[in-house]
């Protein structure tokens, strides 16, 4: 597949497309962001890496770091007690609702979206000693690249507008579905949050959702291939919130996005693919990241479906 040539087309493309979206503003840190920044790379299984524009330059990978929360949590804990806390169904509501959980009792429709990576959280603090340390370890590893950390002022930032956060942490405590101090949780989120990485990066990183849950660079077997499987449906059907079936109806791929504009998706035993692109539509994702993952599988013919 001629992938350098395809992106090359997608960034033409993309050249020529007016950009409405807005950058995410209610983290006042990440309002900052030149909302023209433009990257996407495509690592394949056979052939390497792809790329074009700002995919060397790191961003705030936000909740894009919720499917390295639920990796670390499925390493950790069978999927039998997990999956009592938090269930694995879409929830067709913006990422960070309070609605479904009162009247389904404190337990998160699916680990993607807030409510759910709260509770994530909450078990990774329950789980392990240090488990910011953990996290960024978890990360290192799997994106070969040990200077990956968080930026502080977009944690210092996030932490002083977490009151939405803090009401999903206070209503499910109330059901008795956190078991950890709300302040240390909120922590433990908004670090994850921070993390910055290029779009190069990620897409090692994501490699071990295509590649059957092994690192390319040196085959270790992160997490078990039958836990890959469910970590893919979740995203395929939750990555998106309320606009997971338009991922799907237009891309074709299980991915994960984040209010930083970054998109990370993949092509089971093919491809792990980023973007980045500021400019969010009104549901909180990357307007020219599906733009240019839709041309992805339409120009390449291909995607799971
Ligand atoms: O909790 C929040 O609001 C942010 N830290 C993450 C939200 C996010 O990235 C939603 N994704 N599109």
């Amino acid at each position: 597949m001629e992938y350098q040539s395809i992106l090359n087309s997608i960034e033409k493309e993309a050249s020529y497309k007016e950009s409405s979206g807005n950058v995410a503003s209610y983290i006042p840190e990440l309002a900052k962001i030149d909302p023209n920044k433009f990257g996407m790379h495509l690592y394949c299984i056979n052939s390497g890496h792809y790329g074009f524009g700002d995919q060397q330059e790191r961003f705030s990978i936000q909740s894009i770091s919720k499917v390295f929360s639920l990796t670390l949590a499925m390493s950790l804990l069978n999927d039998d007690e997990l999956f009592k806390r938090v269930d694995v169904e879409p929830s067709g509501d913006p990422f960070n609702s309070l609605v479904q959980l009162e009247y389904e009792n404190g337990i998160p429709r699916n680990p993607l979206i807030n409510a759910g990576a709260l509770v994530i959280a909450d078990i990774l603090i329950s789980t392990l000693d240090n488990p910011e340390e953990k996290f960024l370890n978890l990360i290192r590893t799997i994106s070969d690249n040990s200077e990956i950390n968080i930026n502080p002022k977009v944690f210092q930032s996030e932490k002083k507008f977490s009151h939405r956060n803090a009401a999903l942490l206070n209503l499910m405590k109330s059901f008795g579905n956190i078991k950890n101090p709300i302040e240390a949780v909120l922590d433990l989120y908004t670090f994850q949050c921070a993390i910055e990485m290029s779009c190069k990066e990620l897409a090692t990183a994501f490699m071990i959702y295509a590649n059957s849950g092994k690192t390319l660079f040196d085959d270790t077997q992160m997490i078990s291939e039958r836990k890959v499987k469910r970590i893919n449906a979740i995203m395929q059907t939750c990555g998106f919130y309320d606009e997971a079936g338009e991922f799907s109806f237009r891309v074709g791929l299980p991915g994960k996005s984040g209010v930083g504009g970054g998109i990370a998706a993949i092509h089971p035993g093919q491809y792990a693919v980023t973007t980045w692109s500021p400019r969010l539509n009104p549901k909180g994702n990357s307007e020219l990241g599906m733009f240019a993952l839709e041309r992805l599988t339409t120009l390449t013919g291909f995607s799971i479906f």
